[in-house]
């Protein structure tokens, strides 16, 4: 019996090639980034599974795939997919969360403390010579330790970055849809609607899903309530905030500067108006780029495919209603 084909929209590590050898036939796509759109109409015309990273997969791109029965997202947002889109044609949608969620949440706290303490301004100032006397006031920032964190969003990540907060001897707030009793209890975080939780926090973490009700989440009137000593950490989705709006609260100094890993276009293009101020640091969505994450990531979406592909209910199925009945 031949195996189902499987398109592979982008280079993933080997850990997930391993778990797709001998399960399925598989092509990948091996030049930068993800596959256009033009090969992706073109290879998932006869496939049955499609593995990628930030590929926008809609209506158009599924109805190009008329034999589809799984979408493996590599990442845990899964805001590149029209969700419905994929459940009205009976196609499996899955994610990887957990093997990412430790890795996200360092490098949330990696911008937590650059952006407090001015860790990149820093690094550029010495290097470009300008470090010609050590003074009181050199590159004084703000205090990480005993300071009041809002998480918007406490789901797995968030949990985890109310952990390291802890340890630095945090006050841990959250927000979201519903409370979560459970993460309370076993991270100390003290439930708050969300525009008490910005008047009150020393650092706004952003931790939810990019989706109609949190895009642009964050604008004027949300930076306007900040205090003025806050700083805004952003490891979600770029589009949560409005990036704009952030750009008046930076440079007019609304509030005392951000931390961002995301933004609403990306690669973010150079001209930017946020990437030439000085209170707002800057990544390259690299939340998950530690060794074991993005290998664990790889493999746990070259499961959750080939699972679906057998006709296992994979683990992460984001879309169950495509699952009922079966
Ligand atoms: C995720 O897992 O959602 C990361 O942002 C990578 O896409």
């Amino acid at each position: 019996m031949s195996l189902p084909k499987v398109y592979v929209g982008f280079t993933i590590q080997e850990a997930g090639l391993a778990v797709l050898r001998g399960n399925v036939d598989f092509e990948m796509w091996e030049g930068d980034g993800a596959a256009p759109k033009d090969i992706l109409l073109k290879k998932l015309a006869d496939a049955d599974g499609f593995l990628e990273g930030h590929s926008k997969v809609d209506a158009e791109l599924l109805d190009a795939a008329p034999k589809l029965k799984v979408v493996s997202n590599y990442g845990v947002g899964y805001d590149n997919i029209d969700i419905s889109a994929a459940s009205a044609r009976g196609i499996c949608v899955t994610n990887t969360p957990g093997v990412l969620t430790e890795a996200t949440a360092d490098l949330g706290f990696a911008l937590i403390l650059a952006s407090a303490r001015r860790l990149m301004e820093a690094n550029a100032f010495l290097r470009s010579g300008e470090w010609n006397v050590w003074s009181a006031e050199l590159m004084v920032g703000v205090d990480v330790f005993g300071a009041t964190i809002g998480i918007v969003g406490l789901g797995q990540i968030g949990q985890a970055v109310a952990r390291r907060a802890k340890g630095f001897g945090m006050k841990v707030l959250y927000s979201g849809t519903s409370r979560k009793p459970e993460a309370e209890a076993e991270s100390g975080a003290e439930y708050m609607p969300l525009d008490e939780l910005l008047r009150v926090s020393d650092f706004v973490s952003l931790h939810c899903p990019l989706n109609d009700a949190t895009r642009g989440l964050i604008g004027e009137r949300e930076l306007k309530m900040m205090k003025k000593t806050a700083i805004l950490i952003n490891i979600a989705r770029g589009a949560v905030v409005d990036q704009e709006a952030l750009f008046r609260a930076c440079s007019e100094k609304w509030i005392w500067g951000a931390g961002l890993d995301v933004f609403e276009r990306e690669p973010v293009p150079l001209n930017e108006p946020l990437l030439a101020l000085r209170n707002v640091t800057t990544l390259p969505h690299i939340g998950s780029a530690s060794r074991a994450s993005r290998d664990g990531m790889a493999a746990c979406a070259a499961s959750n495919l080939v699972a679906a592909l057998k006709g296992n209910r994979p683990q992460n199925l984001v879309n169950p209603e495509v699952w009922k009945g079966r």
